[in-house]
């Protein structure tokens, strides 16, 4: 696997005046070594990261029996290799919620995948080991099971490869590598003979990301209002709601990517499993001169490379382009999963839009005027409040009954902050016509 040998990378970007050299890799070693010369380079958050969260009921692995929850796919998802065990699922939660997997023992992947907030951290974006900022919001951890790509930007495929980057990554938990990650969890007796009762060998790095991976695929979550709804009850949700999920499927046209095909009326996932330019924070970032920095500093295919662009640096921005190159997805980023989206706050892959009537406001005025790589289903969508109402009843509707009253929570907090605030919206815009997209720049 890629993820054992470290590559070595030095990345250059400029924040405000001065320039900023981070060295990192080298086998790992100079990580450590310049790693308090680098720390300046570092935005650091005023609010630190709390203590690692609580190993409580929320994060408990889920049944299999819950209306809505596709068997066949949960079952085809499943590695050949990484078969479910109760044993490696139990192990795999232990390691989630494991300070030592951090360089300082301050930070597990639940510090920003935290059960009591659907596997999120409530931030626009995450901080790490050392109150570091990062670029990306965290998305949740459920129903990750069924992502064909994993990350916004899809550069990890597998949980398994997935898992990896977050240790080694210098704002996240910090760690040279993932060797010196799997030496403190050896050295404990208890995880010991814990790695050799579920895997019948002493501990390694491949065998812990197997275990995180198998208690992530543990984390389905579906039985909701909605799911309800599907299965025949139709007073399972609101007439809102119910307008709202016409609306989904027709002139929010939402479907076209929050949805397996086009025309599929019964969406288990909400995802076409692909990446769009939807004009997310684009005109914050000259991304032509940002793809020719990536090009220039980042070997194509070198994951931990790209990892570090993606969570360090500007260049996070470009999205999909740092994994393929390729100018058409400049700004791409994967199309989420929806469900629980009303407890996941702030959205996007930058935590741009702070309620989920910012989010249908981006949507309804077609935004991304001067982005030439817009995604050509993106267009003003002319919808009134009401029907914007509808829409936010929909997602509402999205949430599973252990987020039930955090849901009714959120749904009030952002209904009253959508009276006093609507940053986003342009209604000129999302009742006039389509604008004119201008041409990529050619290069
Ligand atoms: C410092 C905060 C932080 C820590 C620690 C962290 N993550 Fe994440 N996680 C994120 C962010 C931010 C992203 C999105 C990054 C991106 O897409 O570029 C993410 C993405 C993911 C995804 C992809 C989900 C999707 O829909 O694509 C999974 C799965 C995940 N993390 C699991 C883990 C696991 C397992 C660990 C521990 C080994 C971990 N995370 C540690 C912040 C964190
Ligand atoms: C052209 C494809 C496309 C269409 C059409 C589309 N979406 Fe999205 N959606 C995406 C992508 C891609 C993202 C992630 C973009 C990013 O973060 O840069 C996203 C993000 C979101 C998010 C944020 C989720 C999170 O966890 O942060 C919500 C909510 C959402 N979409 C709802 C909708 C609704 C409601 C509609 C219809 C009004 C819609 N989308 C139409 C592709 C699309």
């Amino acid at each position: 696997m890629r993820l054992a040998t470290q590559s070595s990378i030095r990345l250059i970007f400029a924040a405000g005046s001065t320039v900023f050299v981070v060295a990192c890799g080298e086998r790992g070693q100079s990580t450590a070594k310049s790693d308090t010369a680098a720390s300046a380079a570092f935005s650091v958050s005023p609010q630190p990261l709390g203590p690692i969260p609580a190993d409580d009921s929320l994060a408990r692995p889920k049944s299999l029996r819950q209306v809505g929850l596709p068997i066949a796919l949960t079952t085809s998802v499943t590695p050949k290799d990484n078969p479910q065990t109760p044993e490696k699922i139990a192990l795999g939660e232990k390691l989630f919620f494991e300070g030592r997997l951090s360089a300082d023992g301050t930070v597990a992947c639940a510090s920003c995948h935290q059960p009591k907030l659907a596997f999120t951290d409530g931030r626009t974006v995450s901080v790490g080991i050392r109150s570091r900022v990062g670029q990306r919001n965290s998305p949740t951890v459920l129903n990750a099971l069924y992502n064909t790509m994993q990350f916004w930007d899809g550069r990890a495929v597998t949980l398994e490869q997935q898992a990896g980057l977050p240790i080694v990554n210098p704002v996240e938990m910090g760690q040279p590598n993932l060797d010196s990650a799997i030496a403190r969890i050896a050295a404990i007796p208890e995880y010991r003979a814990t790695f050799i009762r579920v895997f019948a060998r002493p501990p390694s790095a491949t065998d812990m990301l197997r275990a995180i991976a198998s208690y992530e695929r543990s984390q389905l979550s579906f039985d909701s209002p909605f799911d309800h709804f599907m299965a025949g009850d139709s007073s399972a949700i609101s007439a809102s709601a119910r307008r709202g999920w016409v609306l989904f499927n027709t002139r929010g046209r939402c479907n076209l990517c929050h949805a397996l095909t086009d025309t599929a009326s019964r969406p288990t996932t909400f995802t076409d499993d692909t990446f769009h330019n939807i004009g997310i924070g684009i005109l914050r970032h000259s991304v032509v001169p940002l793809a020719r920095q990536a090009e220039q500093s980042i070997a194509k295919g070198d994951t931990i490379a790209i990892d570090q662009a993606a969570i360090l640096t500007p260049m996070s921005a470009l999205g999909r382009f740092l994994v393929t190159r390729g100018d058409s997805d400049i700004a791409s980023f994967k199309t989420p999963d929806i469900r629980n989206v009303m407890v996941t706050a702030p959205y996007f892959h930058d935590g741009s839009a702070a309620t989920l009537w910012d989010v249908i406001d981006h949507y309804n005025k077609g935004d991304g005027l001067q982005d030439p790589w817009l995604d050509v289903d993106i267009q003003p969508l002319a919808l009134q409040e009401k029907d914007i109402d509808d829409l936010v009843g929909l997602m509402a509707s999205l949430t599973s009954p252990s987020y039930r009253q955090l849901g009714e929570k959120e749904l009030a907090r952002q209904r009253q902050l959508s009276r006093t605030s609507r940053p986003q919206r342009d209604s000129a815009r999302a009742f006039g016509p389509k604008p004119v997209q201008p041409k990529p720049p050619s290069s």
